[in-house]
């Protein structure tokens, strides 16, 4: 072989090397999550798991349409919110928990990693989807937080569908107070089985042009009472997003994230100690959320589009999708 040949050889070679080691680029991505706590295999119904999957799987879908298209993360992650809210299955939206009087007071929270945007509602009970409320609080008025009456009013003068107090009513979380109430504990979420569980949803997105962004939506915990809010709403607990660092969305037992400031704290160990996302995440859910009681769990994305799904309870509902792989959905820890 001459000196060109042998060039050649040497050439080809470093090519196919190159594009053997070579991952593919994720260039957008979304992660969602419906929920953790005690979701457990041995005690739901293959019909009830079922029900589950094909529900993430439809907020996966609305979500990623919008990227896939080259639209904003911000569409994508209200998209698959908006999704989950419409689901009973989950406690958000239309499934929500009761509180103590036996009324449906929703929180919600979304945050944009560009310009730190943020918008909020808590305790509003008349607002359909809260995600849409908490986007207009961070689009169209001057404040990060709204809420009770005056931030269902704002979201009504906004034009968002409103609904009768019946519309967020269903049977299996009505029991679910019963049956706290007789138990005489304070506050509880129950899942199917009666275990404990954390049905919050959210969603975290990266889009084309780099952007993240994070949104939470909840009922937040049976029988609460006295207004009582928990992180979903609270920028920095249970959401948070900086294009320099992550998006965060949790679900857990809010007393807990909102002290721990579990979203903020990943993102700023990701900012300040340089530590890769899936540390970061397990840093705070699996070691110092465990060390105080904390049971929940958090997705998070980051700009190079990797996905992180964290959770310290027996199960999580989560989904997850990118320009480079397929939706997948899961609940169980294996
Ligand atoms: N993570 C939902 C709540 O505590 O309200």
């Amino acid at each position: 072989m001459n000196l060109r040949g042998l060039l050649l050889c040497v050439c080809i070679a470093f090519l196919l090397m190159s594009c053997q080691s070579s991952e593919p680029e994720v260039r957008w991505a979304l992660v969602i999550h419906g929920g953790a706590g005690g979701i457990d295999r041995d005690r739901m119904t293959p019909e009830v798991q079922n029900a589950y999957h094909q529900a993430l799987a439809s907020a996966l879908a609305a979500g990623e349409e919008v990227l896939r298209a080259g639209g904003p993360a911000l569409d994508a992650v209200t998209e698959a919110i908006q999704v989950m809210e419409d689901s009973p299955l989950f406690n958000a939206g239309r499934g929500a928990v009761f509180t103590h009087e036996g009324r449906n007071e929703l929180d919600a929270s979304i945050m944009v990693g560009s310009g730190l945007d943020a918008g909020a509602v808590a305790g509003v009970t008349t607002v359909k989807n809260p995600i849409l409320a908490a986007r207009a609080v961070m689009e169209r008025s001057p404040h990060v937080m709204l809420s009770g009456q005056g931030a269902d009013q704002f979201a009504s003068e906004q034009g968002l569908e409103t609904v009768t107090p019946d519309y967020f009513y269903t049977e299996r979380r009505w029991k679910d107070l019963q049956q706290v109430l007789q138990g005489g504990s304070e506050v509880a979420e129950i899942s199917e089985n009666g275990d404990w569980k954390f049905g919050t949803v959210g969603a975290v997105a990266l889009d084309l042009d780099g952007n993240l962004v994070a949104g939470t939506s909840t009922g937040g915990m049976t029988n609460k009472r006295w207004g009582r809010i928990g992180d979903s709403p609270v920028i920095g607990a249970g959401t948070y997003a900086a294009n320099d660092a992550c998006a965060v969305s949790a679900t857990g037992h809010g007393e807990y994230f909102i002290r721990r400031t579990v979203a903020r704290d990943i993102c700023a160990r990701v900012e300040f100690l340089g530590e890769d996302l899936k540390t970061a995440a397990a840093q705070v859910v699996g070691e110092q959320l465990v060390a105080m009681g904390g049971s929940g769990g958090i997705i998070a994305v980051n700009r190079a589009g990797d996905m992180v799904m964290e959770f310290n309870s027996k199960g999580m509902f989560r989904g997850s999708v990118n320009s480079a792989q397929a939706a997948q959905t899961a609940m169980f820890k294996d």
